[in-house]
């Protein structure tokens, strides 16, 4: 299955020059919607995996579905304010200022093995955020998958000695 055939893209969205990759085309087709995540989940299956950690929001789209199909517990990453129990939070730059996702202190004990997951890697900030979060209560991050990569935005190179897995590539 060619999985780009089903992204959306929308130019000029939501500033001008920029060419918005729109998943809710994909996500909209259940049979697709399913062998997209079906894809991941097979190249992430060997990672033995405790939980899966996908921030908000669109990471939830991906992330919470394979974690059903791993069989795995997962963990929301939420912008701060929002998680009802203690947590621990961490800055990212934004394109102007600056804001902060959060995490429940017992979502992830010392030692667990966790993936994360998105829909996009573009600049890589929300995912080394995440990261940051998730050692803080020693978790050990042992990949990240996402169902796009914007390459050309070069975020692996925050995301080193990670391994990533994107299904589809720009
Ligand atoms: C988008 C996307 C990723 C992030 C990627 O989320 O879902 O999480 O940006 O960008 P980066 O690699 O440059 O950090 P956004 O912050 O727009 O929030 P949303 O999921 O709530 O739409």
């Amino acid at each position: 299955m060619n999985f780009k055939d089903y992204i959306r893209v929308i130019p000029d969205f939501p500033q001008p020059g920029i060419r918005f990759k729109d998943i809710t085309t994909l996500i909209n087709n259940g049979e697709v919607y399913r062998a997209a995540i079906e894809a991941i989940s097979r190249e992430v299956a060997d990672k033995k995996i405790d939980l899966i950690a996908g921030p908000e929001a669109r990471g939830f789209i991906i992330g919470a579905p394979l974690a059903v199909t791993l069989g795995v517990g997962f963990v929301p990453i939420r912008k701060s304010g929002k998680l009802p129990g203690e947590v621990v939070e961490a800055s990212y730059a934004l394109e102007y200022g600056k804001d902060k996702l959060a995490v429940h202190k017992d979502a992830i004990k010392p030692g667990q093995r966790i993936l994360i997951a998105d829909d996009l890697l573009a600049t890589g900030g929300t995912i080394a955020t995440t990261i940051d979060l998730i050692r803080q209560l020693g978790g050990e991050v042992v990949g990240s998958a996402f169902l796009i990569e914007l390459g050309y935005l070069d975020g692996r190179s925050k995301l080193e000695g990670i391994d990533i897995f994107s299904l589809i590539t720009y």
